[in-house]
């Protein structure tokens, strides 16, 4: 087959990865793809926000299936406009994309069926939000209602703070006015990232993962789009596992397929495990980033037929084998991030790097230039992934593979995976 991956971060190179060991796979192709994804697959300048060149480009290749990582063209639909061009596409149409596109959405499909989350209401002004707030009092979460590149919440830790955060969102502070905000409880908890491949009817669940959201050791500082992770989560139990597929993964696709969108493609629900079981934060339509890098890893059977298989409805007699080892990976990202930081710094030593017992480096923001010179081009640049009997010596083995990159501009966590560690203990 030949398979078409669009994006370009280490999501993607963890996919062109598997995919290209596929025994099924014959011409790889990404766009835009990285420096990384280069090696696994030709990578291709298509814009992928223009659906037709995308189409044009499937039709002249001759590509059989489109593999869709980010959230935005799905929540464009370009699996509709795939599809209706005649050409196969993993990953859920728009109006299945909203459980990620429309934060409002997902919580009135939790309440009409009874999937816990946070209590919560919806705002399309300022005032009668505040007055919301005012009344709940703090810690209290504000949501923007649409795509906001992870940065559309704010746990508020006072009604002052949620206040300018209600502010901030109806005065265009994410970049364009909110149109409407979703005001929630805050949860307490541990959290944890559930994947459940999905073909409209059955779902199967994924290994187990956790990632870290603060730039800082210690889980501290800003939240970001992911500083590392690892498979699987302690705190996702067999018995834990089967109660988010019940109370959560199951209600939901029932709810799509009965409102006519069914959902096809990779579910991913941001948890948080309370004292009182699994309640959902968020959804997301597409693989995690980084955990897709951690569970790929992790993954022993051909992933080419599962994305087939969801795609055409034929999950139900479906298994997927799983590696026994964990999987822990250490994002490097560009100082600064996730403010602002410089591009175009040279990474050295990534070759001597990957030569680590165990490790996989996948790359996120990078370029080449000069030949075969690996340049920053991005804020989560690397990916430093390591297998290991168990967390703790995959996360030794990571940081060993960490300590031989030469990238005076780039900085890490050095704390990836404590919270299983001290499990393991
Ligand atoms: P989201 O983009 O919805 O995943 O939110 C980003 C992060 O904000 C989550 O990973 C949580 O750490 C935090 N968060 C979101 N909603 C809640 C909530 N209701 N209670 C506590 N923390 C939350
Ligand atoms: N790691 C969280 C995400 O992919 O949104």
């Amino acid at each position: 087959m030949n398979i078409l991956i669009l994006g370009s971060g280490g999501r993607e190179h963890a996919l062109a990865w598997k995919i290209a060991a596929s025994p099924l796979t014959e011409k790889l192709y990404c766009a835009p793809g990285n420096a990384g994804i280069a090696k696994e697959a030709e990578c291709v300048a298509i814009d992928v926000a223009d659906h037709s060149a995308v189409i044009a480009f499937c039709q002249s290749a001759k590509v059989d299936l489109v593999v869709v990582g980010p959230e935005v063209p799905l929540c464009a639909g370009i699996v509709d406009d795939l599809e209706k061009a005649g050409i196969a596409a993993f990953g859920p149409g728009k109006w299945a994309a909203r459980l990620e596109g429309s934060k409002g959405f997902t919580k009135d499909l939790c309440k009409a069926n009874n999937i816990p989350t946070a209590a919560y209401e919806r705002f399309k002004g300022a005032a009668a939000a505040k007055e919301y707030v005012r009344k709940h009092g703090a810690p209290i979460v504000v949501k923007e209602d649409g795509l906001a590149a992870g940065k559309g919440v704010v746990v508020a830790a006072t009604i002052e703070e949620a206040e300018a955060a209600i502010d901030m969102m109806f005065d265009g502070g994410l970049g364009k006015p909110a149109w409407e905000i979703v005001i929630e409880d805050c949860l307490v908890g541990e959290e944890a990232s559930f994947f459940a491949l999905c073909d409209g009817d059955t779902a199967i669940a994924l290994a187990s993962a956790q990632d870290h959201k603060r730039v800082g050791d210690g889980d501290k500082g800003p939240n970001t789009g992911g500083m590392g992770a690892y498979s699987p989560a302690p705190i996702m139990t067999a018995e834990m596992n089967q109660r988010v597929m019940d109370e959560i993964i199951h209600p939901t696709v029932r709810a799509m397929k009965a409102m006519g969108a069914p959902f096809k493609g990779v579910l991913f629900a941001g948890l948080m495990i309370t004292k009182d079981g699994p309640q959902l934060i968020e959804y997301n339509v597409r693989f995690g980033d980084p955990e897709t890098q951690v569970l790929m890893l992790r993954l022993m059977s051909d992933i080419v037929p599962a994305l087939m298989a969801a795609r055409d409805g034929q999950l139900k007699n479906f298994d997927l084998r799983w590696y026994p080892d964990a999987a822990l990976t250490v994002v490097m990202a560009a100082k600064g991030y996730p403010g602002s930081y410089d591009k175009g710094t040279l990474i050295e030593g990534l070759d001597v790097a990957a030569q680590t017992e165990g490790v996989e480096i996948f790359h996120a923001g990078t370029m080449t230039k000069n030949g075969d010179d690996v340049f920053a081009n991005g804020g989560r640049v690397l990916n430093v992934c390591a297998r290991g009997k168990f967390v703790r010596e995959a996360q030794q083995r990571a940081y060993a593979a960490v300590d031989k990159i030469k990238w005076p501009s780039g900085f890490c966590r050095r704390d990836i995976g404590w919270q299983a560690i001290a499990r393991e203990k």
